[in-house]
Protein backbone atom coordinates (compact mmCIF):
# COMPACT_ATOMS: atom_id res chain seq x y z
CA UNK A 1 0.00 0.00 0.00
CA UNK A 2 1.54 3.06 -0.79
CA UNK A 3 0.60 5.44 2.18
CA UNK A 4 1.67 9.01 0.20
CA UNK A 5 -1.67 8.61 -2.10
CA UNK A 6 -4.48 8.67 0.77
CA UNK A 7 -6.88 11.07 0.81
CA UNK A 8 -8.05 12.26 4.63
CA UNK A 9 -7.84 9.37 6.79
CA UNK A 10 -9.54 8.10 10.16
CA UNK A 11 -7.49 4.77 12.08
CA UNK A 12 -10.05 3.79 14.29
CA UNK A 13 -9.91 0.22 16.98
CA UNK A 14 -11.91 -2.50 15.67
CA UNK A 15 -12.42 -3.97 19.30
CA UNK A 16 -12.35 -3.20 22.99
CA UNK A 17 -9.05 -0.38 22.80
CA UNK A 18 -5.45 -0.81 22.36
CA UNK A 19 -5.26 -2.20 18.85
CA UNK A 20 -1.79 -0.62 18.02
CA UNK A 21 -3.49 2.77 16.71
CA UNK A 22 -0.88 4.93 18.05
CA UNK A 23 1.81 3.04 16.10
CA UNK A 24 -0.39 3.33 13.06
CA UNK A 25 -1.11 6.99 13.55
CA UNK A 26 3.21 7.67 13.72
CA UNK A 27 3.79 5.78 10.95
CA UNK A 28 0.93 7.45 8.97
CA UNK A 29 1.41 11.10 10.34
CA UNK A 30 4.55 12.02 8.09
CA UNK A 31 1.90 11.51 4.62
CA UNK A 32 -0.77 14.02 6.46
CA UNK A 33 -0.51 17.71 7.59
CA UNK A 34 -2.58 17.67 10.49
CA UNK A 35 -3.76 14.60 13.22
CA UNK A 36 -6.76 15.16 15.21
CA UNK A 37 -8.52 13.65 18.08
CA UNK A 38 -12.30 13.37 17.47
CA UNK A 39 -13.40 11.78 20.93
CA UNK A 40 -12.16 10.42 23.92
CA UNK A 41 -9.79 11.94 26.29
CA UNK A 42 -7.51 10.28 29.10
CA UNK A 43 -8.48 7.21 28.67
CA UNK A 44 -6.71 6.53 25.65
CA UNK A 45 -3.45 5.85 26.53
CA UNK A 46 -1.93 5.55 22.35
CA UNK A 47 1.62 4.11 22.91
CA UNK A 48 4.27 4.80 20.00
CA UNK A 49 7.96 3.60 20.18
CA UNK A 50 10.37 5.69 17.68
CA UNK A 51 13.77 3.97 18.46
CA UNK A 52 14.58 3.39 21.82
CA UNK A 53 12.24 6.09 22.82
CA UNK A 54 9.12 4.88 24.35
CA UNK A 55 5.73 7.42 24.53
CA UNK A 56 2.49 7.31 25.60
CA UNK A 57 0.11 9.55 24.88
CA UNK A 58 -3.38 10.13 26.75
CA UNK A 59 -4.84 13.80 25.17
CA UNK A 60 -2.29 14.71 22.79
CA UNK A 61 -2.34 13.24 19.54
CA UNK A 62 0.33 10.83 18.16
CA UNK A 63 1.34 13.67 15.71
CA UNK A 64 2.83 16.17 18.07
CA UNK A 65 5.59 13.96 18.21
CA UNK A 66 6.84 14.38 14.61
CA UNK A 67 8.17 17.95 13.99
CA UNK A 68 6.13 20.42 11.63
CA UNK A 69 3.18 18.94 11.83
CA UNK A 70 0.09 20.27 13.20
CA UNK A 71 -1.57 18.21 16.16
CA UNK A 72 -5.16 19.06 17.07
CA UNK A 73 -8.24 18.31 20.04
CA UNK A 74 -11.49 18.78 18.33
CA UNK A 75 -14.94 19.52 20.15
CA UNK A 76 -15.85 15.73 20.40
CA UNK A 77 -12.87 15.45 22.83
CA UNK A 78 -13.11 15.52 26.46
CA UNK A 79 -10.08 17.55 27.70
CA UNK A 80 -8.77 17.33 31.09
CA UNK A 81 -6.83 20.45 30.82
CA UNK A 82 -4.17 19.46 34.09
CA UNK A 83 -3.37 16.26 32.53
CA UNK A 84 -2.84 17.47 29.09
CA UNK A 85 -0.32 20.12 30.14
CA UNK A 86 1.51 17.36 32.14
CA UNK A 87 1.91 15.80 29.01
CA UNK A 88 3.48 18.85 27.41
CA UNK A 89 5.47 19.36 30.18
CA UNK A 90 6.35 15.66 30.50
CA UNK A 91 7.40 15.88 26.06
CA UNK A 92 9.11 18.96 26.42
CA UNK A 93 11.60 17.85 29.39
CA UNK A 94 12.31 14.60 26.97
CA UNK A 95 13.20 17.42 23.88
CA UNK A 96 10.00 17.24 22.46
CA UNK A 97 8.47 20.46 22.06
CA UNK A 98 4.81 20.88 21.55
CA UNK A 99 5.22 24.99 20.54
CA UNK A 100 2.63 26.22 18.70
CA UNK A 101 1.76 23.23 16.42
CA UNK A 102 -1.10 22.60 18.85
CA UNK A 103 -4.41 23.95 18.28
CA UNK A 104 -7.75 22.80 20.55
CA UNK A 105 -11.14 23.82 20.23
CA UNK A 106 -12.88 25.88 22.00
CA UNK A 107 -15.69 24.15 21.80
CA UNK A 108 -14.25 21.42 23.46
CA UNK A 109 -15.68 19.93 26.76
CA UNK A 110 -14.02 20.43 30.10
CA UNK A 111 -12.94 17.39 32.51
CA UNK A 112 -13.54 18.61 35.80
CA UNK A 113 -12.45 17.34 39.14
CA UNK A 114 -15.75 16.21 40.15
CA UNK A 115 -16.79 14.18 36.98
CA UNK A 116 -13.28 12.20 37.85
CA UNK A 117 -14.79 11.94 41.50
CA UNK A 118 -18.19 10.79 39.99
CA UNK A 119 -16.39 8.60 38.10
CA UNK A 120 -14.75 6.49 41.26
CA UNK A 121 -18.31 7.03 43.37
CA UNK A 122 -20.51 5.63 40.68
CA UNK A 123 -17.95 3.01 40.09
CA UNK A 124 -17.35 2.25 44.13
CA UNK A 125 -21.72 2.26 44.18
CA UNK A 126 -22.17 -0.18 41.55
CA UNK A 127 -19.44 -2.97 42.90
CA UNK A 128 -19.84 -6.13 41.22
CA UNK A 129 -22.08 -4.47 38.42
CA UNK A 130 -19.15 -1.79 38.09
CA UNK A 131 -18.57 -1.02 34.46
CA UNK A 132 -14.62 -0.95 34.82
CA UNK A 133 -13.75 2.34 33.93
CA UNK A 134 -10.61 4.35 33.49
CA UNK A 135 -11.62 6.50 36.13
CA UNK A 136 -10.30 9.84 34.08
CA UNK A 137 -14.28 11.36 34.52
CA UNK A 138 -15.27 10.32 30.88
CA UNK A 139 -18.45 9.36 31.41
CA UNK A 140 -19.83 12.20 33.90
CA UNK A 141 -17.72 14.86 31.54
CA UNK A 142 -19.81 13.66 28.50
CA UNK A 143 -23.06 13.15 30.70
CA UNK A 144 -22.90 16.60 31.11
CA UNK A 145 -21.93 18.01 27.97
CA UNK A 146 -25.68 16.30 27.35
CA UNK A 147 -27.05 17.94 30.26
CA UNK A 148 -26.00 21.29 29.15
CA UNK A 149 -26.88 22.80 32.01
CA UNK A 150 -23.62 21.94 34.13
CA UNK A 151 -21.30 21.62 31.59
CA UNK A 152 -17.67 24.03 30.91
CA UNK A 153 -15.72 24.01 27.75
CA UNK A 154 -12.75 25.04 26.72
CA UNK A 155 -14.19 28.97 25.73
CA UNK A 156 -15.63 29.15 29.00
CA UNK A 157 -11.62 29.49 30.68
CA UNK A 158 -11.95 32.77 28.45
CA UNK A 159 -13.95 34.60 30.77
CA UNK A 160 -12.59 34.89 34.14
CA UNK A 161 -15.67 36.36 36.33
CA UNK A 162 -18.23 33.75 34.37
CA UNK A 163 -15.91 30.93 34.82
CA UNK A 164 -16.04 31.87 38.65
CA UNK A 165 -19.21 31.60 38.73
CA UNK A 166 -20.46 28.76 36.57
CA UNK A 167 -17.38 26.48 39.41
CA UNK A 168 -19.36 27.80 42.59
CA UNK A 169 -22.59 27.18 40.91
CA UNK A 170 -21.79 23.38 39.74
CA UNK A 171 -19.47 22.64 42.68
CA UNK A 172 -22.65 23.61 45.25
CA UNK A 173 -24.76 21.21 43.43
CA UNK A 174 -22.24 18.46 42.61
CA UNK A 175 -21.55 18.61 46.64
CA UNK A 176 -24.81 18.26 47.36
CA UNK A 177 -25.31 15.53 44.95
CA UNK A 178 -22.58 13.32 45.88
CA UNK A 179 -23.23 13.71 49.22
CA UNK A 180 -27.14 12.77 49.28
CA UNK A 181 -26.28 9.86 47.08
CA UNK A 182 -22.43 8.70 47.75
CA UNK A 183 -22.38 9.65 51.14
CA UNK A 184 -19.63 11.40 50.38
CA UNK A 185 -17.47 13.30 53.01
CA UNK A 186 -15.36 15.31 50.33
CA UNK A 187 -16.21 18.57 49.83
CA UNK A 188 -15.21 20.29 46.43
CA UNK A 189 -13.31 23.33 47.06
CA UNK A 190 -14.87 26.05 44.08
CA UNK A 191 -12.31 28.98 44.81
CA UNK A 192 -9.22 26.48 44.55
CA UNK A 193 -10.85 25.05 41.43
CA UNK A 194 -11.05 28.45 39.84
CA UNK A 195 -7.81 29.50 40.47
CA UNK A 196 -6.35 26.30 39.25
CA UNK A 197 -8.16 26.37 35.80
CA UNK A 198 -7.60 29.54 35.51
CA UNK A 199 -3.84 29.09 35.82
CA UNK A 200 -4.69 26.61 32.84
CA UNK A 201 -6.93 29.24 30.88
CA UNK A 202 -3.45 31.27 30.79
CA UNK A 203 -1.41 28.71 29.78
CA UNK A 204 -3.69 27.22 27.11
CA UNK A 205 -4.54 30.52 25.68
CA UNK A 206 -2.15 30.37 22.73
CA UNK A 207 -3.87 27.14 21.87
CA UNK A 208 -7.21 27.51 21.87
CA UNK A 209 -8.81 28.45 18.64
CA UNK A 210 -11.98 27.87 16.52
CA UNK A 211 -10.79 24.65 15.13
CA UNK A 212 -13.86 23.66 12.70
CA UNK A 213 -13.21 26.83 10.78
CA UNK A 214 -9.71 25.74 10.83
CA UNK A 215 -10.57 22.11 9.51
CA UNK A 216 -12.80 23.40 6.44
CA UNK A 217 -10.06 25.99 5.12
CA UNK A 218 -6.97 23.71 5.95
CA UNK A 219 -8.92 21.12 3.90
CA UNK A 220 -10.24 23.63 0.97
CA UNK A 221 -6.14 24.36 0.82
CA UNK A 222 -5.62 20.79 -0.01
CA UNK A 223 -4.12 19.82 3.23
CA UNK A 224 -4.25 16.22 4.49
CA UNK A 225 -6.34 15.39 7.76
CA UNK A 226 -5.42 12.19 9.85
CA UNK A 227 -8.23 11.85 12.44
CA UNK A 228 -6.47 9.73 15.51
CA UNK A 229 -9.63 7.46 17.08
CA UNK A 230 -9.57 6.63 20.64
CA UNK A 231 -10.98 3.50 22.37
CA UNK A 232 -12.24 0.87 19.95
CA UNK A 233 -15.52 0.62 17.96
CA UNK A 234 -17.02 -2.01 20.74
CA UNK A 235 -16.38 0.75 23.15
CA UNK A 236 -18.91 2.91 20.94
CA UNK A 237 -21.86 4.45 23.27
CA UNK A 238 -24.38 3.61 20.56
CA UNK A 239 -23.21 0.60 19.17
CA UNK A 240 -20.77 -1.15 21.45
CA UNK A 241 -21.29 -3.98 24.02
CA UNK A 242 -23.38 -1.21 26.05
CA UNK A 243 -23.49 -1.04 29.43
CA UNK A 244 -19.80 -1.97 29.35
CA UNK A 245 -18.92 1.26 26.62
CA UNK A 246 -17.50 4.35 27.06
CA UNK A 247 -19.35 7.50 26.37
CA UNK A 248 -18.55 8.45 22.86
CA UNK A 249 -18.65 7.49 19.27
CA UNK A 250 -15.63 5.42 18.69
CA UNK A 251 -15.40 4.88 15.12
CA UNK A 252 -15.54 6.85 11.75
CA UNK A 253 -19.03 7.77 12.52
CA UNK A 254 -17.65 9.97 15.04
CA UNK A 255 -15.33 11.82 12.97
CA UNK A 256 -17.57 14.04 10.95
CA UNK A 257 -19.85 14.95 14.55
CA UNK A 258 -16.17 15.15 17.21
CA UNK A 259 -14.07 17.20 14.47
CA UNK A 260 -16.59 19.09 12.96
CA UNK A 261 -15.64 18.04 9.03
CA UNK A 262 -18.60 17.32 6.43
CA UNK A 263 -19.33 13.72 6.22
CA UNK A 264 -18.01 13.00 3.27
CA UNK A 265 -14.47 14.18 4.01
CA UNK A 266 -12.73 10.24 4.62
CA UNK A 267 -11.62 8.76 1.99
CA UNK A 268 -10.15 6.10 3.54
CA UNK A 269 -11.01 4.36 6.95
CA UNK A 270 -8.30 2.20 8.19
CA UNK A 271 -9.59 -0.37 11.37
CA UNK A 272 -6.95 -1.34 12.97
CA UNK A 273 -7.18 -5.18 15.03
CA UNK A 274 -4.57 -7.23 16.99
CA UNK A 275 -4.18 -10.93 15.43
CA UNK A 276 -5.66 -11.16 18.54
CA UNK A 277 -8.27 -9.95 20.76
CA UNK A 278 -7.67 -8.19 23.80
CA UNK A 279 -10.53 -6.11 26.45
CA UNK A 280 -9.57 -4.29 29.37
CA UNK A 281 -12.33 -3.46 32.43
CA UNK A 282 -15.56 -5.48 32.54
CA UNK A 283 -18.43 -6.73 29.97
CA UNK A 284 -18.86 -9.73 27.54
CA UNK A 285 -15.75 -10.85 26.03
CA UNK A 286 -16.64 -14.10 23.84
CA UNK A 287 -13.47 -15.50 22.14
CA UNK A 288 -11.57 -14.59 26.26
CA UNK A 289 -8.83 -17.69 26.80
CA UNK A 290 -8.87 -17.86 30.76
CA UNK A 291 -6.30 -20.60 30.28
CA UNK A 292 -2.84 -21.28 29.79
CA UNK A 293 -2.80 -19.52 26.29
CA UNK A 294 -4.58 -16.65 27.24
CA UNK A 295 -1.57 -15.97 30.16
CA UNK A 296 1.17 -16.77 26.93
CA UNK A 297 -0.49 -14.21 24.89
CA UNK A 298 -0.82 -11.11 27.90
CA UNK A 299 3.21 -12.24 28.78
CA UNK A 300 4.12 -12.19 24.92
CA UNK A 301 2.26 -9.18 24.04
CA UNK A 302 2.96 -7.35 27.49
CA UNK A 303 -0.75 -7.30 27.40
CA UNK A 304 -1.10 -4.56 30.36
CA UNK A 305 -3.09 -1.16 30.30
CA UNK A 306 -1.12 2.06 29.06
CA UNK A 307 -3.78 4.22 30.73
CA UNK A 308 -4.21 1.93 34.38
CA UNK A 309 -1.62 -0.72 34.29
CA UNK A 310 -4.67 -3.29 34.56
CA UNK A 311 -3.69 -6.69 32.99
CA UNK A 312 -5.70 -7.13 29.77
CA UNK A 313 -8.36 -9.35 29.04
CA UNK A 314 -7.13 -11.85 25.92
CA UNK A 315 -8.64 -14.17 23.42
CA UNK A 316 -8.36 -15.86 20.10
CA UNK A 317 -9.26 -13.21 17.02
CA UNK A 318 -12.76 -12.15 16.83
CA UNK A 319 -14.26 -12.67 13.55
CA UNK A 320 -17.89 -12.38 14.43
CA UNK A 321 -16.87 -9.09 16.21
CA UNK A 322 -14.41 -8.03 13.34
CA UNK A 323 -16.99 -8.06 11.13
CA UNK A 324 -19.73 -6.23 12.57
CA UNK A 325 -17.08 -3.01 13.01
CA UNK A 326 -15.82 -3.18 9.77
CA UNK A 327 -19.69 -3.09 8.27
CA UNK A 328 -20.06 -0.23 11.14
CA UNK A 329 -16.76 1.79 10.60
CA UNK A 330 -17.40 1.56 6.30
CA UNK A 331 -13.54 0.21 6.81
CA UNK A 332 -11.75 0.79 3.41
CA UNK A 333 -8.65 -1.43 4.57
CA UNK A 334 -7.05 -2.75 7.80
CA UNK A 335 -4.04 -3.06 9.95
CA UNK A 336 -3.34 -6.22 11.42
CA UNK A 337 -1.14 -6.02 14.41
CA UNK A 338 1.42 -8.43 17.01
CA UNK A 339 1.23 -11.00 14.10
CA UNK A 340 5.03 -11.40 16.74
CA UNK A 341 2.96 -12.45 19.54
CA UNK A 342 1.23 -15.58 18.40
CA UNK A 343 4.60 -16.82 18.06
CA UNK A 344 5.10 -20.97 19.36
CA UNK A 345 1.50 -21.31 19.70
CA UNK A 346 0.89 -25.02 17.91
CA UNK A 347 -2.28 -23.95 16.82
CA UNK A 348 -4.47 -20.27 16.31
CA UNK A 349 -7.84 -20.04 16.85
CA UNK A 350 -10.35 -17.82 15.68
CA UNK A 351 -14.04 -17.51 16.58
CA UNK A 352 -16.15 -17.75 13.64
CA UNK A 353 -19.69 -17.89 15.59
CA UNK A 354 -21.58 -17.01 18.88
CA UNK A 355 -23.60 -20.49 19.96
CA UNK A 356 -26.60 -19.96 22.26
CA UNK A 357 -29.14 -22.94 24.03
CA UNK A 358 -30.99 -21.36 21.42
CA UNK A 359 -28.88 -21.46 18.57
CA UNK A 360 -26.55 -19.74 16.78
CA UNK A 361 -26.59 -16.00 17.24
CA UNK A 362 -26.72 -13.64 13.95
CA UNK A 363 -23.59 -11.52 15.02
CA UNK A 364 -22.97 -8.70 17.54
CA UNK A 365 -26.14 -8.12 19.46
CA UNK A 366 -27.72 -5.53 21.77
CA UNK A 367 -27.85 -7.71 24.75
CA UNK A 368 -24.85 -8.01 26.47
CA UNK A 369 -26.24 -10.47 29.03
CA UNK A 370 -26.68 -12.30 26.12
CA UNK A 371 -23.14 -12.05 25.09
CA UNK A 372 -21.67 -12.85 28.06
CA UNK A 373 -23.78 -16.27 27.95
CA UNK A 374 -22.66 -17.39 24.38
CA UNK A 375 -20.38 -20.46 23.35
CA UNK A 376 -17.71 -19.44 21.02
CA UNK A 377 -17.34 -21.33 17.99
CA UNK A 378 -13.39 -21.92 17.36
CA UNK A 379 -11.95 -22.55 13.72
CA UNK A 380 -8.37 -23.19 14.80
CA UNK A 381 -5.37 -23.09 11.84
CA UNK A 382 -1.88 -24.53 12.10
CA UNK A 383 0.83 -22.16 14.26
CA UNK A 384 4.12 -20.82 13.47
CA UNK A 385 7.63 -21.28 15.65
CA UNK A 386 9.15 -18.62 13.52
CA UNK A 387 10.41 -15.38 15.18
CA UNK A 388 8.65 -12.66 12.81
CA UNK A 389 10.21 -9.83 14.47
CA UNK A 390 12.88 -9.45 11.56
CA UNK A 391 10.83 -10.13 8.47
CA UNK A 392 10.10 -6.76 6.74
CA UNK A 393 8.39 -8.27 3.56
CA UNK A 394 5.31 -9.41 3.58
CA UNK A 395 6.79 -12.19 1.58
CA UNK A 396 9.16 -12.82 4.30
CA UNK A 397 6.19 -14.22 6.85
CA UNK A 398 6.09 -18.27 7.18
CA UNK A 399 3.53 -19.83 5.39
CA UNK A 400 1.50 -20.35 8.71
CA UNK A 401 1.08 -16.94 9.23
CA UNK A 402 -0.08 -15.76 6.18
CA UNK A 403 -2.39 -17.98 5.72
CA UNK A 404 -3.74 -16.84 9.39
CA UNK A 405 -3.85 -13.46 7.56
CA UNK A 406 -5.67 -14.97 4.64
CA UNK A 407 -8.46 -16.38 6.78
CA UNK A 408 -8.72 -13.11 8.83
CA UNK A 409 -9.02 -11.32 5.70
CA UNK A 410 -11.45 -13.53 3.94
CA UNK A 411 -14.26 -13.55 7.43
CA UNK A 412 -13.45 -9.62 7.94
CA UNK A 413 -14.33 -9.09 4.04
CA UNK A 414 -11.79 -5.94 3.86
CA UNK A 415 -8.12 -6.08 2.97
CA UNK A 416 -5.83 -6.53 5.24
CA UNK A 417 -2.95 -3.62 3.54
CA UNK A 418 -1.00 -3.67 6.67
CA UNK A 419 0.97 -5.90 8.85
CA UNK A 420 2.90 -5.19 12.11
CA UNK A 421 5.43 -7.53 13.81
CA UNK A 422 6.71 -5.63 16.82
CA UNK A 423 6.35 -2.06 18.67
CA UNK A 424 8.89 0.00 16.21
CA UNK A 425 8.06 1.70 13.34
CA UNK A 426 10.52 -0.53 11.15
CA UNK A 427 8.51 -3.43 12.35
CA UNK A 428 5.61 -3.09 9.74
CA UNK A 429 4.62 -4.74 6.63
CA UNK A 430 2.92 -2.76 3.81
CA UNK A 431 0.86 -5.00 1.49
CA UNK A 432 0.21 -4.33 -2.12
P1 LIG B 1 -3.65 1.98 21.14
O1 LIG B 1 -4.38 2.44 22.36
O2 LIG B 1 -4.56 1.38 20.12
O3 LIG B 1 -2.77 3.04 20.55
O4 LIG B 1 -2.69 0.80 21.62
P2 LIG B 1 -1.77 0.80 22.95
O5 LIG B 1 -0.62 1.69 22.72
O6 LIG B 1 -2.59 1.02 24.16
O7 LIG B 1 -1.33 -0.73 23.01
C1 LIG B 1 -0.64 -1.33 21.97
C2 LIG B 1 0.70 -1.87 22.52
O8 LIG B 1 1.23 -2.78 21.61
C3 LIG B 1 1.75 -0.79 22.68
O9 LIG B 1 2.55 -1.11 23.79
C4 LIG B 1 2.57 -0.89 21.39
O10 LIG B 1 3.91 -0.45 21.54
C5 LIG B 1 2.52 -2.37 21.15
N1 LIG B 1 2.57 -2.80 19.74
C6 LIG B 1 1.99 -2.21 18.67
N2 LIG B 1 2.13 -2.98 17.59
C7 LIG B 1 2.81 -4.08 17.99
C8 LIG B 1 3.22 -5.28 17.31
O11 LIG B 1 2.99 -5.49 16.13
N3 LIG B 1 3.88 -6.21 18.07
C9 LIG B 1 4.16 -6.03 19.38
N4 LIG B 1 4.79 -6.99 20.03
N5 LIG B 1 3.78 -4.91 20.04
C10 LIG B 1 3.10 -3.97 19.35
P1 LIG C 1 -7.33 3.41 23.70
O1 LIG C 1 -7.54 4.66 22.90
C1 LIG C 1 -8.87 0.19 26.23
C2 LIG C 1 -12.57 1.02 28.42
C3 LIG C 1 -12.32 0.97 29.92
C4 LIG C 1 -13.69 0.53 30.40
C5 LIG C 1 -14.63 1.26 29.45
C6 LIG C 1 -15.21 2.55 30.02
O2 LIG C 1 -6.03 3.36 24.43
O3 LIG C 1 -7.59 2.21 22.86
P2 LIG C 1 -14.16 4.95 30.45
O4 LIG C 1 -13.03 5.38 31.34
O5 LIG C 1 -13.98 5.33 29.02
O6 LIG C 1 -15.51 5.39 30.98
O7 LIG C 1 -14.16 3.35 30.55
O8 LIG C 1 -13.89 1.54 28.28
N1 LIG C 1 -11.67 1.91 27.66
C7 LIG C 1 -10.57 1.49 27.03
N2 LIG C 1 -9.99 0.28 26.97
N3 LIG C 1 -8.34 1.23 25.54
C8 LIG C 1 -8.92 2.45 25.57
O9 LIG C 1 -8.46 3.49 24.84
C9 LIG C 1 -10.07 2.63 26.36
N4 LIG C 1 -10.88 3.68 26.62
C10 LIG C 1 -11.85 3.22 27.41
O10 LIG C 1 -11.32 0.04 30.23
O11 LIG C 1 -13.84 -0.85 30.19
MG1 LIG D 1 -4.37 2.16 24.44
Amino acid sequence: MDLSKLGHTCVVGMHWGDEGKGKIVDLLTEHFDIVVRFNGGGNAGHTVLIGQEKFALHLLPVGVLSPGKTAAIGPGVALDAGRMLEEIDALAARGVAVGNHLKISDRAHLVMPWHKRQDVLSETALGNSKIGTTARGIGPCYADKMYRAMAIRVVDLLDARALREKIERVAAFKNKLFAACYDDTERLNPAAITEEYLAYAERMRPFICDTTTFFWESIRDGKRLLFEGANGMLLDVDHGTFPFVTSSTTGAIGVPAGAGVPAQTLQTCLGVTKAYTTRVGAGPFPSELKDDIGQYIRERGHEYGTTTGRPRRCGWFDAVAARYTARLGGLTQIAVMHLDTLTGLDRVGVCVGYETAAGPLPGMVADAAMLEQVKPVFEYLPGWKEDLRECRRFEDLPAAARAYLDKLESLIGVPVTIVSVGPERNQTLMRA
